[in-house]
Parts: C-alpha cells; sequence; structure tokens
C-alpha cells in the first residue's frame, strides 16, 4: 500500500488531509497517511501560542500570529469550496473577522472531514532522506523523547514559510538600551502602549503591526521602509521613513535625516523558507515570492516528483488556493494526474516564471496568482468556486486601502462560494478592541 507522511498540520496539511478523505468518501482507495505535527494541536499559525523561543521540549516555536489579529483580506477570498462560512456559522458574519474567528472555521471544516486520527501531534520531523526508492523520515516524539524511522512512498512538505524570521542587523543595535523584536515575537500591542515604536519593513506585517501599536496606544510609530513606502494615509502619530541607518544610544538616525528618539523596534523584515530536516537535493531554497523555482504548477519537487510542497508562493490568495494545490498533488499520488516529460515540466515551469518576473504592481500580482490557482483547479475535482469574482474581490481590496488604511476592513464582500452578502460589523476596526469570537459574533 503506498505510504504518505504529510509534514505539519496547519492550512496546508489539513487541505490536503481533507483532500483524500474527500476520495475516500467518493468511495476511492486512498493511500496509508501519516501527519506529524511538531505543535501539541493542529491549525499551524492559526493555533495562537503565547510561547515566543522554544517550547517545553526545547524545539523552536513556529507560531507567528499575535494578539488582535483580524483577517488582513476579506474571508470571502480565502472561502473553502466545500465548505462554507454559512455552512460552518450558520449565520452571516462579517468580512473582515479576527484570527479566533478563522481559526474556529479551519478547525469545523477538519472536524467535519474527522481528519485528526492521521495526526501525530508533539512530533517533530527531523530529517528525511531519499534511498533512491522511499523517504525515510526520522521524527521525534517530544512527550516521551523516542526517535522513530518509518518509511514512506511521498512525501508532502506543509511546514509553512512564515515561521522562521529573517533577523537584519542596524549599526548601534548591540548597545541599544531598549527592546528589539522580530514581529515573529511580537504578541501584544499593549505592550507598546506610550512608546515610541519604529516598526522596520514595507510589507503586511510593518503595515499591521504599526497599525496594532498606533491602536492600541504607542505614542508614536515610524516606520523605516527599505526601497518602496507603503505609501497608505497614515494617521497623524505614524509616518514612514527610509531605511534606519544607525542607532545612537536611544536615537534612531535614518538615510533620509529622520532622526528620533526609539524605546521598541520590531523588525518586520520577513520569514525564512527554512527545511533543516530535508536533505540538500530535496530541499526548496527561495525567497518569498509568486512562483518559487523549481516547483512543476508550484507543487511538485521537480528533482523528485516524490515529494510535494503546499502553499510556499508569497500568498493573496491562501485556503482556496492551498486547496487546490492539496486536490492536485493528491491526485498525482493517486495517479489520476500523469505528470508530463521533464522537458515539458521545465517549459511550465519557465512560463510561470517569466511572467511572475515581469510583474510590476499588486493588480498583476493578483491576476498572476489567480490565473495560477484557476489554472490548478481545472484539473481536479475541488468543487466550484467562482475566482473571478474573487479576483473582483482583491482588487477592490487594494483599492480599500489605498482609500484609508483604517477603514479598509469595514467593507463587506458576496461569498463565492454561496453569494451570500457578509453584514457590516457591529464596530469598525479602529475601535474594535476585543478580538474575541464572543464580542465577534454577539451583535452588539
Ligand atoms: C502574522 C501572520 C498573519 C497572517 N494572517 C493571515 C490572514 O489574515 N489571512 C490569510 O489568509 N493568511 C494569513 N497569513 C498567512 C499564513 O501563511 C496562512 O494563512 C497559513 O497559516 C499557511 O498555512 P501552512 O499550513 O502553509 O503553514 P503554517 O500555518 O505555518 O503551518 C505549518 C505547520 O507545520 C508544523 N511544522 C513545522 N515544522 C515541522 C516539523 N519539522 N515537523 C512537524 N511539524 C512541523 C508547524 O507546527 C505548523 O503547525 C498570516 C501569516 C502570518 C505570519
Ligand atoms: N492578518 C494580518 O493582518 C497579517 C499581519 C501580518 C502578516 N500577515 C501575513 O504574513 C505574511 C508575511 O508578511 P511579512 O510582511 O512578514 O513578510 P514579507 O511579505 O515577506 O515582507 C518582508 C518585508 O521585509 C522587508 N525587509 C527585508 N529585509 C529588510 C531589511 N534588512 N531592512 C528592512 N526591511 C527589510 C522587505 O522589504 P523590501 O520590500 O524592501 O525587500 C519586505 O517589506 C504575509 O502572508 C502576510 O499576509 C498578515
Amino acid at each position: 500500500m503506498t505510504k504518505v507522511a504529510i509534514i505539519g498540520s496547519g492550512p496546508c496539511g489539513l487541505s490536503i488531509l481533507r483532500a483524500f478523505q474527500q476520495a475516500e468518501e467518493k468511495g476511492q482507495k486512498i493511500p496509508k497517511l501519516v501527519c506529524y505535527e511538531k505543535q501539541d494541536d493542529w491549525g499551524g499559525l492559526w493555533n495562537y501560542s503565547w510561547r515566543t523561543g522554544s517550547d517545553q521540549y526545547g524545539d523552536p516555536i513556529p507560531n507567528s500570529m499575535y494578539r488582535y489579529l483580524w483577517s488582513n483580506g476579506p474571508k470571502e477570498c480565502l472561502e473553502f469550496a466545500d465548505y462554507s462560512f454559512d455552512e460552518h456559522f450558520k449565520q452571516p458574519i462579517p468580512s473582515f473577522p479576527p484570527r479566533e474567528v478563522l481559526y474556529d472555521y479551519i478547525l469545523g471544516r477538519a472536524k467535519k472531514a474527522n481528519i485528526k486520527k492521521y495526526i501525530k501531534f508533539n512530533t517533530t520531523v527531523n530529517q528525511v532522506k531519499f534511498n533512491g526508492n522511499m523517504f525515510e523520515v526520522s521524527s521525534l516524539n517530544k512527550k516521551d523523547n523516542t526517535v522513530t524511522r518509518n518509511n514512506f512512498d511521498y512525501i508532502v512538505v506543509a511546514t509553512g514559510h512564515f515561521s522562521v524570521p529573517y533577523i537584519p542587523e542596524y549599526k548601534g543595535m548591540k548597545t541599544f538600551p531598549g527592546r528589539i523584536l522580530h514581529g515573529h515575537d511580537f504578541r501584544d500591542a499593549e505592550e507598546f502602549r506610550n512608546k515610541e515604536v519604529i516598526v522596520l519593513g514595507s510589507s503586511y506585517s510593518a503595515e499591521d503591526i504599526a497599525l496594532q501599536c498606533y491602536k492600541y496606544g504607542a505614542k508614536s510609530v515610524t516606520i523605516g521602509y527599505r526601497n518602496n513606502p507603503m505609501g497608505f494615509k497614515w494617521p497623524d502619530e505614524m509616518k514612514e521613513v527610509h531605511y534606519l541607518d544607525r542607532l545612537e544610544g536611544k536615537k534612531a538616525i535614518f538615510k533620509d535625516g529622520h532622526e528620533q528618539n526609539v524605546d521598541a523596534i520590531i523588525l518586520c523584515s520577513g520569514y525564512l523558507h527554512h527545511f533543516p530536516y530535508l536533505e540538500e537535493n530535496l530541499k526548496l531554497k527561495t525567497g518569498n515570492r509568486l512562483y518559487p523555482p523549481k516547483l512543476y504548477k508550484g507543487v511538485v519537487w521537480q528533482d523528485n516528483h516524490k515529494i510535494m510542497y503546499l502553499g510556499m508562493q508569497d500568498q493573496f490568495h491562501t485556503f482556496n488556493m492551498f486547496d487546490c494545490q492539496a486536490w492536485f498533488a493528491r491526485d498525482v499520488i493517486m495517479n489520476k494526474i500523469h505528470l508530463p516529460s521533464e522537458e515539458k515540466i521545465q517549459d511550465d515551469i519557465n512560463k510561470w516564471m517569466t511572467q511572475e518576473e515581469a510583474l510590476e504592481d499588486p493588480i498583476q500580482m493578483i491576476d498572476f496568482q489567480t490565473e495560477y490557482t484557476k489554472d490548478l483547479h481545472a484539473v481536479s475535482d475541488y468543487p466550484n468556486i467562482d475566482f473571478e469574482l474573487i479576483r473582483e474581490h482583491f482588487k477592490s481590496w487594494e483599492h480599500h486601502k489605498e482609500e484609508n488604511i483604517m477603514t479598509y476592513r469595514n467593507n463587506s464582500f458576496a461569498s463565492a462560494v454561496t453569494g451570500t452578502k457578509a453584514p457590516i460589523h457591529h464596530t469598525p476596526w479602529a475601535e474594535a478592541m476585543d478580538d474575541s469570537m464572543y464580542t465577534f459574533m454577539k451583535s452588539k
């Protein structure tokens, strides 16, 4: 019997478990599945952890999510085609839910599919070696400190790529008398109330963590971009300046001459694709981009078709794109999709990468990732979902952000699965301080 190891039970790992379970439901014989998860529960980054650094066993904490995190895109863009928000919540809910609500939704489908039985929790994969025929997976059960080795025909890498921070150093950091942390270790904006905060970076973490600090009472927030400013219309207490040059004691000096006192520096400088458990020739090496190299259809490792990667792209689309990838990977493993010749694989990868390299702005990037997702969707039995509507939603969302970065989360979108139009939330995001599911779900 074919054996498949799935590493990670975040949204991507759960997508492929659900994909197999759907095939089984339809009467197909599925392979033997083992999913390894280093945390004690499922849901990946959505499973909030107060911990930073390492866990009680000395294993690095993968979690980068923080308190008061609200979805940064409309939920209608990530909805599962086979499990709608309406089905889960039994009532329409607003378009930008906080983390706990999305976590509940992710787990709702996983529970319905009864896939927990495949997951070995508290079990870290330490090594994957290919012996020319099968993969030997070594895993550590952290609770009883035992190492187990098992052989598999296929490996599905679903360990995410927003867990290992990229941490640059700036002159003066060693002697800076305040707090320096990466966004990966950021947990609670309340810590920065009345503080002068510098956030370095110009992508989603920089945007959201800067706004969080402002919302929860920081005295000032200065964002230092490296290449391009985000350029939103920030509130008065916030500004964007160009690149940190150095720190002199508590003073920060930027390349554009701006100088100011600072209490805390939050590095939102991105993450590394990090797979310490994989042999070199199986390892994806890439930055955070929309089409990582050497992955056929963004999934199958070009140099060994029995190892597949899920969710390794930079992400506009998330959960339903992960699903399309998972359904594709499942069908390759179950021999329902036959891979073309090496030459055609290379041509296909080149085609996508050439297109990706020519992209100039977020609108083109949205189009690119929508086309990529539709290309995958077309070849499996993942249920119908209106990706054209999702494309339009993403573009409206971009415009809403440009119009007003403080209010874009108050908008409402229609479902690409059920057509349901989301209600407007009872409290505008800028005034909503409590991120609990209880408060979000109750009417005001
Ligand atoms: C701060 C932050 C906010 C985000 N907010 C949003 C949002 O609002 N909306 C959105 O759509 N997306 C958001 N994302 C994007 C996020 O990447 C996806 O939503 C999603 O979590 C990716 O799923 P994944 O399964 O690929 O990875 P993860 O969620 O990272 O899950 C990977 C899993 O693999 C496990 N693992 C890692 N290494 C091993 C190992 N060696 N052995 C065993 N298990 C292992 C981890 O414990 C984890 O459970 C956010 C990301 C970050 C960092
Ligand atoms: N729900 C939410 O609200 C929320 C909140 C946070 C994050 N997220 C998600 O988290 C994921 C990761 O986002 P991310 O912003 O952490 O990573 P990212 O999108 O990969 O961006 C990395 C950023 O780091 C900057 N950078 C790299 N090296 C730097 C240096 N030496 N000095 C200054 N800046 C440097 C880059 O700048 P250049 O552009 O100049 O290279 C870029 O702006 C995304 O999927 C995002 O959607 C969501």
